[in-house]
Parts: structure tokens; C-alpha cells; sequence
């Protein structure tokens, strides 16, 4: 049976990773608090399991969850096909396959990551799987197993299974090791190698690339975007939730997007309220809630009420509520932090040493092995500046401008200052606004459109549009603004005052 509705159009530049026993329904319905845009993906669910047990309990989801994408497991055409079409039944928008799971008891069903090395099979599922549905069918892979781990053998694989109509490929930038590893060591063990995912691309680039594997945050997805077509986000993105809150305006474009974790945790309300109801517990829902806020003061006493109270009998919307006064988060709704020790005039060292501290202790196991120093300096980065009060969290680079200016933000005791260097550029064509506590700084550096490219040893200059955004602090008066450039620094300062406007207002770039 054909779904008789027209395919959905996927938007695959963002995603969250499948997870066996942490991407269920509850997860999903809560991360989907954080992003309205990126595509979600069920727990991978066995062709076993939704033949013959009851497939209500493996396909029932709310409908707030799209976009949502099934992954299957399973290596026998005639039973994926079956499934497939329930999942076009219950109207998922993407139908996945898993090629990239390595664990024994998957092997022993001959499915998985094992299946890296039958390409001729999996195209021959995928063949099935498409002509049971209209909407997309997809594949989960890994760069290679065991010794079988050569670009050729990757390719060749990629080539048969595109043969057989899959466009879209999500790869795991990591090996498998089929034996001696456990699937939580094949995470972990085997090295990154993003650029062999950056390489499939230049090589097929009539399919669409999606590149998964140690991405930890949103900079990280702008950068791999600039290579490939989307970026799926796993682990970062359940211990850390809140990184998702900028996803939205950063990489779909879209303004809206969560104000606070505290906003994010009130949205769920009427979502725990229904289950509890209709009879879940609450831990099975707040289980997946422990991360939303991290690095906020209060955040483990939060953790700690929800993992002792939440199981209780009677357990409900208040227990929520009780673990959230826990949370001090006065000082600033948004990424608050350390305000305190900003007063008492103990940063940035002790921030510093904070910061450092939580990113190796987050990566003592790996940080000998990785193969990619680059993603460690950048999670450190993500934790430095998500210390800093007010300007916090560098999501302020924006998606769609070809390059953005480096700042600096200086606090002084009647002001914020932010230079940003923008040689090139005349004050004209630089603009600055100010609207509902976000100050954009944009422009454009034009091409030199005249100079011939021959004769360059080298360009590392950027050109075309800039822009970078920050959250103000609420103290900031926005009426007082002003801003100036001079020798290819444009200062921006921001009088502090009690109260913030909301008002949209425009700031003329003086010539210094
Ligand atoms: C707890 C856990 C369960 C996972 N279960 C699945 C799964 O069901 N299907 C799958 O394709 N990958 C699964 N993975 C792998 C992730 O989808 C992802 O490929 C991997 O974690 C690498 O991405 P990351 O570094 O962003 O976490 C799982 C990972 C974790 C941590």
C-alpha cells in the first residue's frame, strides 16, 4: 500500500541523534521545547518488535514531536517493507535505517553496522523500503568497520546504496569495531574523522551528507555546515539541552526559540499533566529533563530533587516545580551565571580554571585519543563564555552571513563595551540595531571585484556579509547606546541602567 499524501519536505540541517533508551517519546516531546525546526529521531526500534508485539507502543508519539523520523533496525527487505508501511501509518516523516549499531546482540540479528559489509543487502532493503512509501528512506552509517575501513570500501558502499534510490546519507564519522569493543567504546574509542564525511560529500554531491559524531555544540554545526548538508547532534545535546535554545535563529532562521530554561521547563506542564493521567511516571519524563540546566547555580540541587523525588508515589507537576526552586537564575533569565563572582571581581581566572576543569573532566577518557583537538578547544570555548555573565554563550555568530567579526566585551562599572573589528568597512555600511534585548551588528565587506584572483599566493580575507548577535544584559539602557568606528574598530557602548527597553531602535555608526 502507497501513502496516498504527498511526501514531506525534510529539513535535515540540524538533527538529534537516535538513542536507544533516551531518545523516547517523553525526550523527544521535551526537546522539542527547545527547537521547533530540528528534525527529531525515534530510538532505533527492531522489525522484530513492531511485527510481533503490539507497534502502538513502539510508534505512538504526540503530535508536537514533528518533525520525526522512525529508525528501523532489521536486515530482512520483505519485513523492513512491512514496517515501513506502518511507519506511514502513523505518518512519521522519515523512515531510517540503522547501518551503524555494533552491538552483539544487533550482529547476532545480522543487522546494524554489520551490515556495512553487505552493501548489495542494504540496497536491496532500501529498494523494499522505498516501494512501500512515498517519504524519504534514509541511512545511518559509519565511516567503516573492523579492517574493512578504506575510503574505496565506504564509497563503494555509498554508491551501492544511492543506486538503489536512498538520497540521504547520515554518517557517523567513526569506525566500528565489530568485536572486542562495547557499543559505548565504539563511541568513543575510534577515532573522528570528519573530513572523510567532508570528502563523501565533494565526491557525491548530488546526496544529501548529514555528518554525525562529537559535534558539541552550534558552532560547531555552522562550521560542518560550510562542508556538509546537515549535522546531527547526539550525547552533546541530552546532557546539555539548552544548547539547542539558539538552533532555531542560528541555523533554521527562525526568531523564536525559548527565552529561559525555566520558560522551557513551564512549557511542559500541560504535557506532564496528560501523562500523568493517562498513567506514565513522572521520572520517566524528568529523567531526560536533568541536563536543561547545567552551569546555572542551583542546577545539581535541581537534579538531585528530581532524581530522589520524582519516582515517588504522588510524584507530579509540583515536584517540578519544587526541584526548580532550586534554581538561581534571578540574576538573569537567559544563561545566567556568576554574577556573584563578577562582583567580587574573581574572574576570569577562577572562570578560566572552571571552565577548563569541567571540559577535561568531560573528556578525561578520550582527550588522549581524540583525533580532534579542534572540538575540544571548542567545547572549552562554549564553556568559557557560557560563564560569563550577560554576553553569555557565543551563539552569536549567525547562519547565512559569510563571516563575523571578532569582539571583545569589556564590563566597566557604568557600562558594557564592545569592539569589534571591522577593517574595511565604512561606518556607512555597517548597521547596527537594538531590538528586544538582542544588539545585531551587521554589514557588508564588499569584493575587490576589480583585482584579477591570478597572482594571489594566498586569500584569507573575507568578504560579503557579516553579522553577529548578543543577548543584552537586562541592565543595559537602550536608549542611551551609541556607537563609533575608527581605524577598522567599531566600539559599541552600552550605558548601564535599571531598566531595558523593548523597543526596536536604530544606532548611527559615527566616523571616529
Ligand atoms: C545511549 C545511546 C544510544 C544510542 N542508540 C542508537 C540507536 O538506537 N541507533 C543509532 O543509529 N545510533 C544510536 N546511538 C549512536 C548515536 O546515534 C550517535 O551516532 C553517536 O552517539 C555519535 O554521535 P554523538 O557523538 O553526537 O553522540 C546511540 C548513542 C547513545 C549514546
Amino acid at each position: 500500500m502507497q501513502d496516498i499524501i504527498k511526501p514531506p519536505v525534510v529539513d535535515r540541517r540540524l538533527s538529534i541523534a537516535p538513542m536507544l533508551d533516551w531518545t523516547d517519546r517523553h525526550c523527544r516531546y521535551f526537546l522539542r521545547q527547545l527547537s521547533r525546526h530540528v528534525l527529531l529521531y525515534t530510538e532505533m526500534v527492531t522489525t522484530g518488535a513492531l511485527l510481533h508485539r503490539d507497534p502502538e507502543r513502539f510508534l505512538d508519539y504526540h503530535p508536537d514531536e514533528h518533525p520525526l523520523a522512525l529508525q528501523l533496525g532489521g536486515s530482512e527487505p520483505g519485513e523492513l517493507a512491512r514496517c515501513t508501511r506502518l511507519a506511514g501509518e502513523w505518518d512519521y516523516d522519515e523512515i531510517n535505517l540503522n547501518v551503524g549499531c555494533p552491538s552483539d546482540r544487533v550482529q547476532s540479528g545480522r543487522f546494524g553496522a554489520c551490515l556495512m559489509a553487505e552493501p548489495a543487502l542494504v540496497a536491496e532493503c532500501v529498494s523494499a523500503m522505498r516501494e512501500s512509501t512515498r517519504r524519504p528512506v534514509t541511512v545511518k552509517h559509519r565511516i567503516g568497520i573492523d579492517e574493512r575501513d578504506s575510503y574505496d570500501e565506504l564509497s563503494r558502499f555509498v554508491e551501492t546504496v544511492a543506486d538503489a534510490g536512498c538520497r540521504t546519507f547520515i554518517v557517523h564519522a567513526r569506525k566500528a569495531w565489530l568485536q572486542g569493543l562495547s557499543p559505548k567504546e565504539n563511541r568513543e574509542v575510534p577515532p573522528l574523522r570528519h573530513e572523510t564525511i567532508y570528502r563523501l560529500k565533494a565526491d557525491f554531491p548530488e546526496l544529501e551528507i548529514i555528518i554525525n559524531g562529537g559535534i558539541l555544540g552550534l558552532d560547531e554545526v555552522v562550521r560542518h555546515l560550510e562542508q556538509v548538508d546537515g549535522a546531527m547532534i547526539g550525547r552533546a545535546a541530552y546532557h546539555d539541552p539548552w544548547l539547542l535554545a539558539a538552533a532555531d535563529r542560528r541555523i533554521f532562521g527562525d526568531s523564536a526559540g525559548p527565552s529561559s530554561p525555566r520558560a522551557v521547563v513551564l512549557e511542559m506542564q500541560s504535557y506532564v499533566e496528560q501523562e500523568l493521567a493517562r498513567g506514565s511516571r513522572l521520572h520517566h519524563i524528568t529523567r531526560h529533563m536533568l541536563g536543561l540546566f547545567q552551569g546555572v547555580p542551583g542546577a545539581r540541587a535541581w537534579r538531585r530533587h528530581l532524581s530522589e523525588q520524582a519516582n515517588r508515589p504522588g510524584a507530579g507537576w509540583q515536584t517540578l516545580l519544587d526541584a526548580m526552586a532550586h534554581i538561581d537564575d534571578r540574576s538573569r533569565p537567559h544563561r545566567p551565571f556568576l554574577r556573584p563572582l563578577v562582583s567580587r571581581k574573581i574572574i576570569p581566572h577562577f572562570i578560566c580554571d572552571k571552565a577548563f576543569n569541567r571540559v577535561t573532566r568531560r573528556n578525561a577518557m578520550t582527550l588522549m585519543k581524540t583525533s580532534n583537538p579542534w572540538s575540544l578547544l571548542d567545547e572549552f570555548n562554549r564553556e568559557f563564555s557560557r560563564m560569563l555573565p550577560g554576553f553569555a554563550d557565543d551563539d552569536s555568530r549567525v547562519v547565512g552571513s559569510n563571516w563575523a567579526p571578532a569582539v571583545d566585551i569589556k564590563e566597566e562599572d557604568d557600562r558594557f563595551v564592545i569592539r569589534a573589528d571591522i577593517p574595511g568597512v565604512s561606518a556607512d555600511d555597517i548597521d547596527i540595531s537594538m531590538e528586544k534585548g538582542v544588539l545585531t551588528i551587521s554589514g557588508e565587506r564588499k569584493h575587490e571585484a576589480k583585482e584579477d584572483k591570478e597572482g594571489y599566493h594566498r586569500i584569507e580575507r573575507s568578504f560579503g556579509t557579516f553579522m553577529r548577535r548578543f543577548s543584552l544584559p537586562e541592565n543595559v539602557d537602550a536608549d542611551k547606546i551609541s556607537a563609533s568606528s575608527k581605524d577598522g574598530v567599531v566600539e559599541v557602548s552600552l550605558p548601564k541602567a535599571v531598566k531595558q527597553e523593548d523597543q526596536p531602535k536604530k544606532i548611527t555608526v559615527k566616523n571616529g
